[in-house]
């Protein structure tokens, strides 16, 4: 099967440029300039895809996603399936979820459950990061194996005591085999401790509504984890990726250490960029529920969102991930209705994250090469999926989005997107863009016709270490 795809603007990093796109089987095969090669070519080719006036971009490629996630008692309510049937939709053709060790569990045992969850299941690629919830001799031992197997980077929690949750000696030690094995730490920077007693004492005061789940996560206890994290990674020498970083001040003292020159990288997620601790979470009754994730959103008036747009464009920030995590309302997020603390933690956006940044473009906030390298080169050299992802180049997997900078997307309920929720944390979003096409590997996913994805056709993909790490 070849197809061409003729009259677009390629997009990467580096420029913008008129080039038609040849792909021939699940490969890029070459760059044409517009003219008589693509004139002669186009007669022989299975498909024409016409991008006049669109950018043809990278698929997107989201690192940050929790497929069915145990969480406070439930499971985040997307599988792989509709998940990454989602993701496609919104332009998104990759996806790094995360494989969970829990305390007690084998690290092999909680990557193997992952292999089963996804395995044959997904509409575009995936790879995995691990979760390790209880460091010890084994789990670091494990963490050599899981590099060989293509999972080359390890989220540790400084928050969720008894459940995800790693003390410094913990954090340590697995920094130090990271260091001797190459791989990334990812961090859920906050200060866990201190959190657990900020929301006792709220729960005592008989505050359960859900904005106290962001005034018990105060902007100190991020930055302080941050701060502490990247002195652990200084000491043992450790790359260190922070993840979903909402605080200003956290990033702030991220962009000190990376001034210094340590090898430390910091990713925010589209629900920090855009929405509040007032507006959101501090919506009337119990609505503010819809937007429980950790680390909080930060409030406005103290002008955290418009920090982390500049932030990510001096790329102190450099990655945009979603977190997705989505829970329904009922019967998931009311489990918290008379305690924020059990309203589960986690938002879904797996779709929208393309549209919602490129609205950061039409903003005048970020340009759109910026656009495609937080979206999707960065995020794919960082985690050792370049050039086969993240790229519009031959070789490069023809995971190919053809972008309408002139079209329009309205995020409504339920009904108008596809991730197995029953609300949506962005109603009412109004998107100066579309996404047109969408193709995996050579397929075209989406078109103007609608869906023609295949359960199956997402193929699990095998990490090298993070290119970015010397
Ligand atoms: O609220 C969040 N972020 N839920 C997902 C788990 C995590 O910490 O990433
Ligand atoms: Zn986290
Ligand atoms: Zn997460």
């Amino acid at each position: 099967m070849k197809t061409l795809i003729r009259n677009g603007s390629v997009v990467t990093p580096q420029g913008i440029q008129a080039m038609d796109v040849l792909v021939d089987g699940e490969k890029i095969a070459a760059l044409l300039a517009p003219g008589a090669t693509s004139d002669s070519l186009a007669g022989s080719v299975d498909r024409v895809i016409d991008a006049a006036g669109k950018y043809v971009v990278p698929g997107g490629v989201d690192a940050h996603t929790h497929m069915e996630l145990p969480f406070g008692g439930t499971f985040a309510s997307d599988t792989f399936e509709t998940g990454t049937r989602a993701a496609a939709w919104g332009g998104t053709t990759t996806i790094i979820d995360f494989a969970v060790q829990r305390y007690g569990e084998r690290v092999q045992d909680g990557l193997a459950t992952w292999h089963a969850k996804a395995g044959g299941n997904c509409f575009v690629d995936y790879a995995f990061h691990q979760i390790i919830g209880g460091v010890d001799d084994d789990s670091l031992k494990a963490m050599d194996e899981l590099v060989d197997e293509g999972i080359t980077s390890f989220k540790l929690f400084m928050a969720y005591p008894g459940v995800f949750y790693s003390d410094d000696g913990q954090i340590v030690r697995a920094m130090q085999q990271a260091t001797h094995n190459g791989s990334l730490i990812m961090m859920h920077a906050e200060n866990g401790i201190a959190i657990d007693v900020l929301v006792a004492q709220a729960l005592a005061r008989g505050e359960t509504a859900p904005i106290y789940h962001g005034l018990t996560r105060p902007w100190e206890t991020e930055e302080e984890a941050t701060h502490r994290a990247i002195m652990l990674a200084r000491m043992t020498g450790a790359p260190l990726y922070i993840v979903h970083m909402s605080a200003k001040q956290a990033v702030q003292t991220l962009q000190e250490a990376r001034d210094l020159g340590l090898n430390v990288f910091g990713e925010t997620c589209p629900q920090y960029l855009y929405l509040s601790l007032e507006e959101n979470l501090g919506a009337p009754g119990f609505e503010g529920a819809k937007w429980v994730c950790s680390t909080p959103l930060r409030s406005r008036a103290e002008g955290h969102q418009d920090e982390l747009w500049r932030y990510l464009r001096t790329n102190d920030l450099s990655i945009i991930s979603t977190d997705h995590c989505p829970f329904c309302f009922k019967e998931q997020k009311e489990l918290g209705i008379n305690d924020f603390s059990k309203i589960p933690n986690g938002i879904g956006s797996v779709e929208h994250r393309m549209d919602l940044i490129y609205q950061g473009v039409a903003d005048g906030k970020l340009s759109v090469e910026r656009w495609v390298e937080l979206c999707s080169t960065t995020p794919a050299r960082m985690f050792g999926l370049y050039p086969r992802k993240g790229a519009i180049a031959p070789g490069s997997d023809a995971d190919i989005v053809v972008y309408d900078p002139n079209g329009h997307t309205s995020i409504g309920l339920e009904k108008t997107h596809h991730m197995n929720m029953d609300h949506s944390a962005w109603e009412g979003f109004e998107i100066d863009g579309h996404v047109d096409v969408v193709m995996s590997r050579g397929t075209v996913l989406v078109d103007e016709q609608g869906f023609h994805g295949t359960k199956g056709h997402g193929q699990f993909l095998k990490r090298d270490l993070s290119q970015y790490l010397i």
